[in-house]
């Protein structure tokens, strides 16, 4: 389902300067200040921040973002509390800010300016998507939902402790208190969850009652008389503060594979507090499909918006921020051009921008001469054009990532797990000669095709061949023009990327790592459709070069999550939500071809489910990832056991 475009916010001011909305014909805080209105109706309402200390998790929902004063307010009083857990906020938009116009109304507020400067830096395009921004290590976490709150909440994951109600005024803004959304708001708390809000409209207060809160009122900020605070029915007297964290004892987990998949789960777990043991069999990271010297970055878009395309924009989006993150990765975000394969895919390209109406930071048609004078070289059509894009190398993130892991991942590489045992407690991984390697409560399978060596019930994984090939030195001169990624129905990376990497093959089922002269040429005569004359002269069969294997579902998306339980009984009325499970299996496998841009958010999502937090995607793309959809599929075709 295609999400609407997002309509940003246009700054505007009233007469004694409160930033204003003409959309909604209202003010974003009262005259007497956004910050310390923030302090007093929010943060107090709900206790905050007295209700911090000792704990270790707290996550707040709000409604209507605006400026960000509530959550930067928040945030910095999450600093000065010297809390020691992790913060998360989840704030719904529909329509939010241009960075540029937001840096402008923030530079209000000087006592914010770090904080402001840390949130604009990672602020993302404005694409109607779940955003998740990282601050200070980890410790905070924005979640950013853009777009409509009543259809954005109802695809939440959370469970939250406090909750900031700020619509504008109800009279003006009906929908941001409707009895429906403060349901779908409800439902989203702990029983003992607090809400505060500075309204105490009474058509407000009856449909929190109704939904079970209890209401009192305090004083309210400023020249208000009063405002609304509210704790949900059920509380253990008084409202927990922090959400209990799993005994450390179970945070520790087994995880199979040093690629991109297993070093990005490895990491997240381990910026929570998890304990990793990391089993590789070869002496070092990514020597498999994950070991060439540099891949690219970029969406898939789709004109209707689909599912696929939706997660790898969201995918897209984050790889970019947590790249720019970490240090030591080899990459740069230089731009891509995806040429257009021939006069109908132009079309397509051509109609798909102006169906989605993309914000131009994240993609842009550009027609054939423009794009040959992005590139500086002839394209025989137009194509799409993706700024915040470029090249990666892959080695380098998985080494960047074990590093910032530090020493809650233990890697043990030359270790090949060749089998796992359930036991009461969790798992065991065994060497190929009984040796018992580890025991954990949780087991990550991110080992790719290799998973299903030690499963019993095998996933629909196929391996697919591809080989690159590597531009000679001496050819690198061809490309002085190049600053950009180019590809088409191949790719070719810029000579600042050192190895100037060309291809790939495709082959499906194909697990042959031997390399091809063939699969040379084929490179070379994707290269010329590219760019054409770029490839003359060049021989395939003194090229040099690489093989991996992709490994990829049917439906190419990748597999997050926990694994079914394939023996349980289960009908064909079974859903992903009641489906039985493996406890403690998880899987992070079928990063298809597009492994560098789905494996920073899959990481996330895995270590989030794992932790128990708040999911950084919507609902509908978490069921599309599961690695239960094909099980559920045979259920519901009755071809499960045949
Ligand atoms: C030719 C080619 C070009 C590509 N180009 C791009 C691109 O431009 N952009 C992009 O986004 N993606 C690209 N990809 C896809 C991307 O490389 C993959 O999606 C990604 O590397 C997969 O990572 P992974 O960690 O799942 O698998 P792998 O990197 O294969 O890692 C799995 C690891 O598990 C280890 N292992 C397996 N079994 C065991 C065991 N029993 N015990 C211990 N260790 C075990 C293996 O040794 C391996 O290191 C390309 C792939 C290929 C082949
Ligand atoms: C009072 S302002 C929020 C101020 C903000 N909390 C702050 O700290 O700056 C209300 C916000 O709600 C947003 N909004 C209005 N209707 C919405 C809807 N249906 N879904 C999501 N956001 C909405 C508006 O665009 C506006 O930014």
């Amino acid at each position: 389902m295609k999400s609407p475009p997002l309509v940003p916010a246009e700054p505007a001011a009233a007469g004694d300067g409160t930033p204003y909305s003409a959309l909604y014909d209202d003010v974003y805080h009262t005259a007497h200040g956004g910050l310390a209105q923030a302090r007093h109706v929010f943060l107090a309402g709900n206790d905050l921040p007295s209700r911090w200390l000792g704990g270790e998790r707290f996550t707040i929902l709000e409604s209507g973002f605006g400026l960000g004063l509530n959550f930067l307010a928040t945030w910095q009083a999450w600093r000065e509390s010297q809390a020691r857990g992790r913060l998360h906020f989840i704030s719904v938009e529909k329509h939010p800010f241009r960075r540029d116009d937001l840096a402008v109304l923030l530079a209000a507020y000087p006592d914010l300016a770090e904080l402001s400067a840390s949130m604009l830096e990672q602020w993302p395009p404005l694409s109607p998507d779940f955003h998740r921004l990282h601050f200070d290590g980890g410790r905070v976490t924005l979640t950013l939902l853009l777009g409509d709150a009543s259809s954005l909440l109802r695809q939440l994951v959370a469970q939250a402790d406090a909750v900031f109600l700020d619509g504008f005024a109800p009279a003006k803004n009906p929908e941001m208190w409707s009895p429906a959304l403060l349901a779908i708001i409800t439902r989203l708390c702990r029983p003992g969850a607090t809400l505060a809000t500075w309204s105490v409209a009474g058509d407000l207060r009856h449909a929190l009652e109704n939904l079970g809160w209890t209401l009192e009122r305090r004083p309210g900020f400023a020249t208000k008389r009063e405002m609304l605070c509210a704790t949900l029915a059920n509380a253990v007297s008084p409202a927990p503060t922090f959400q209990a964290m799993p005994e450390d004892v179970s945070r520790r987990a087994i995880v199979i594979g040093a690629g991109l998949a297993g070093t990005a789960v490895s990491e997240r777990l381990a910026a929570r507090g998890w304990r990793v043991e990391l089993f590789e069999r070869h002496s070092r990271p990514a020597q498999e499909a994950s070991g060439n010297p540099s891949g690219i970055l970029l969406p898939h878009l789709a004109k209707d918006d689909a599912l696929a395309a939706r997660l790898s924009r969201a995918c897209f989006l984050y790889a970019l921020r947590r790249l720019r993150d970490l240090p030591g990765v080899r990459w740069s975000p230089c731009g891509v051009l995806q040429v257009a394969r021939d006069s109908a895919h132009e079309i397509l390209q051509r109609a798909t921008i102006e169906q989605l109406m993309p914000p131009a930071d994240f993609a842009a048609f550009l027609e054939r001469e423009a794009a040959a004078r992005l590139i500086g070289h002839a394209v025989v059509h137009g194509g799409w054009w993706f700024p915040g894009g470029g090249w990666v190398s892959p080695g380098s993130v998985c080494e960047a990532l074990l590093a910032a892991g530090g020493e809650r991942v233990h890697a043990r590489f030359d270790t090949e797990v060749a089998s796992l045992r359930q036991t009461d407690h969790g798992w065991q991984a065994f060497a190929a000669d009984g040796q018992l390697l580890a025991a954990a409560p949780h087991v990550i399978l991110a080992n790719a095709h290799a998973a299903n060596r030690l499963l019993s019930s095998t996933l629909p994984l196929t391996p697919i061949r591809g080989q690159v090939s590597y531009l000679p030195v001496d050819a690198h001169e061809r490309l002085s023009f190049l600053h950009h990624v180019v590809c088409r129905g191949g790719y070719l990376t810029p000579p600042d990327a050192g190895t100037v990497c060309f291809g790939a093959s495709f082959d499906s089922g194909d697990d042959d790592l031997a390399i091809r002269v063939a699969d040379h040429a084929g490179n070379l005569q994707r290269l010329d459709e590219l760019l054409p004359g770029i490839a003359d002269g060049l021989d395939a069969a003194q090229l040099a070069g690489r093989v991996g294997l992709r490994s990829a579902a049917p439906d190419r998306l990748p597999l997050v999550g926990q694994l079914p339980d394939t023996d349980a009984a289960a009908t064909s009325a079974a859903t992903l939500e009641n489906l039985p499970r493996r406890a403690g299996l998880h899987a992070l496998l079928g990063l298809s071809a597009r492994g560098m841009v789905w494996a920073p958010l899959a990481a996330e999502l895995l270590a989030s489910q794992l932790d128990g937090e708040p999911l950084p995607v919507e609902r509908d793309l978490v069921h599309a990832v599961d690695p239960a959809r094909f099980h559920l599929r045979a259920l519901r075709r009755g071809t499960h056991g045949l």
